[in-house]
């Protein structure tokens, strides 16, 4: 099997690769053309009367949508080949996962995260929200506890109550410099029947890429308590600060592995989530096989079209994306900076995801998502993520429509 593998610089220095002109070690060379680039993210696309969500809800409207995590790009060249070849197929049966499939995933988070999963810990699933949604129907019982630090991701405030558990809401600590998680406070909200923790790391909305150091005290304090991790783990492959790692919870010490239902997709990765195909790794049998009957019936199968296109993204969609997070820190550069000068807004360094959390507290809107809405920019609203005040920006558009929304959005802080 042959995948091309970015090195951390996210350019190929090795030898296995499928471009032909790059058969060679290119180290230097790429440190002599760093500007060079294979994928122009600049290029439009016109998303309008497409079907797709993101575009849909501002339909005829002269509101720019920044809001849902999907990314205005298209996917790398590997997957629209793949999906090609399969609509010219024209047979769309029910899906098998691949040895193959398996094969890529196994190795690709044993070369991006020193994991060594084994194939029998993957269980596969159309969505990851099914995975929070089946990780609360599977640990504990009706009524008892599922911790979430607040602001995060929508789903992990209502999955709880989906499975008649109480949600445990802990805030995260704003520090000066970044979001963090409040230790104190995680100790102190814990109740004898809090069993599960539903952890976001890179973190949504937040953008922060927890460190090793704060991945093992978490890992301790849920040891102590007796707590089962569902650590979602979608962003894994938008690091966007070059000092900083992913660190798989799962992998920290065996203790992790045991208590940890890991979920991950291709999905944000190479801006496929419409194609529904993601999975879990437990590598504790006996969790495994709660989370099983959680699904037991009622998670249908991933689609066809999902699996091919997840093969492909992970054997050959490498170079594509470190073109991609190269395109996305300078959003996230151009995002910090003019927010950073917009009157009455704030927000923290983005470490990871194309998505920035914005303090628009200083405004003093009852609802700032409806405040800029109103002028031609669609966000997120805080409150959906448990922290009003708040809205969330997606920067993974092109960099001409990004500009336009930054603009519309200065006129309206200013009162233009
Ligand atoms: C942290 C996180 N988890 C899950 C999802 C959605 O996953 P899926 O579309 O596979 O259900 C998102 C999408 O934005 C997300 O940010």
């Amino acid at each position: 099997m042959i995948i091309c593998w970015p090195a951390p610089s996210g350019r190929l220095t090795g030898n296995l690769c499928s471009r032909p002109n790059l058969l060679i070690n290119l180290k230097n060379v790429w440190a002599l053309v760093p500007a060079m680039k294979y994928f122009d993210f600049d290029r439009p696309v016109d998303r309008q009367n497409t079907a797709s969500l993101k575009w849909e809800k501002y339909k005829g409207q002269d509101i720019l949508p920044l809001w849902v995590a999907d990314m205005d790009f298209r996917s790398p060249p590997a997957i629209m080949e793949t999906l090609h070849r399969k609509v010219q197929h024209g047979v769309f049966g029910y899906g098998a996962v691949s040895v193959e499939l398996v094969e890529v995933i196994c190795q690709v988070l044993f070369t991006k995260y020193r994991w060594r999963v084994d194939p029998q810990w993957l269980v596969w699933l159309p969505g990851l929200v099914s995975g929070l949604n089946i990780a609360c129907r599977a640990v504990g019982k009706e009524h008892e506890g599922v911790m979430a630090m607040i602001p995060v991701y929508p789903p992990f405030l209502t999955a709880p109550k989906n499975s008649n558990r109480r949600l445990v809401a802990v805030p995260l600590a704003a520090s000066p410099h970044r979001w963090e998680i409040d230790f104190e406070l995680l100790a102190g909200s814990v109740t004898p029947d809090t069993k599960l923790l539903l952890l976001c790391n890179p973190h949504n909305p937040v953008g922060r890429v927890f460190s090793r150091q704060e991945i093992v005290e978490l890992v301790s304090f849920c040891d102590r308590h007796d707590i089962v991790i569902c650590s979602d783990e979608i962003h894994c492959d938008l690091i966007l600060d070059t000092d900083k790692e992913h660190v798989v919870t799962a992998t920290v010490s065996p203790e992790a592995a045991k208590r940890t239902i890991t979920l991950m997709a291709p999905s944000k990765t190479f801006n496929i989530p419409g194609l529904g195909c993601s999975f879990a790794v437990i590598s504790s049998t006996s969790l495994r096989n709660k989370f099983l009957r959680a699904m037991a019936g009622i998670v249908p199968e991933v689609n066809i079209l999902g699996l091919s296109a997840a093969e492909a993204a992970y054997r050959g969609g490498w170079e594509w994306l470190a073109d991609l997070l190269d395109y996305l820190r300078e959003n996230r550069t151009l995002v910090e900076r003019e927010i950073g000068s917009m009157e009455g807004l704030a927000m923290h360094h983005v470490e990871a995801t194309y998505l920035a959390w914005i303090d628009a507290r200083e405004i003093d809107k009852v609802s700032p998502g409806l405040f800029f809405e109103t002028h031609g920019v669609g966000l997120s609203e805080g409150t959906d993520f448990g922290l009003s005040g708040f809205v969330r920006l997606n920067f993974g558009c092109q960099r001409a429509l990004l500009r336009e929304a930054l603009e519309r959005m200065k006129k309206a802080v200013s009162g233009g």
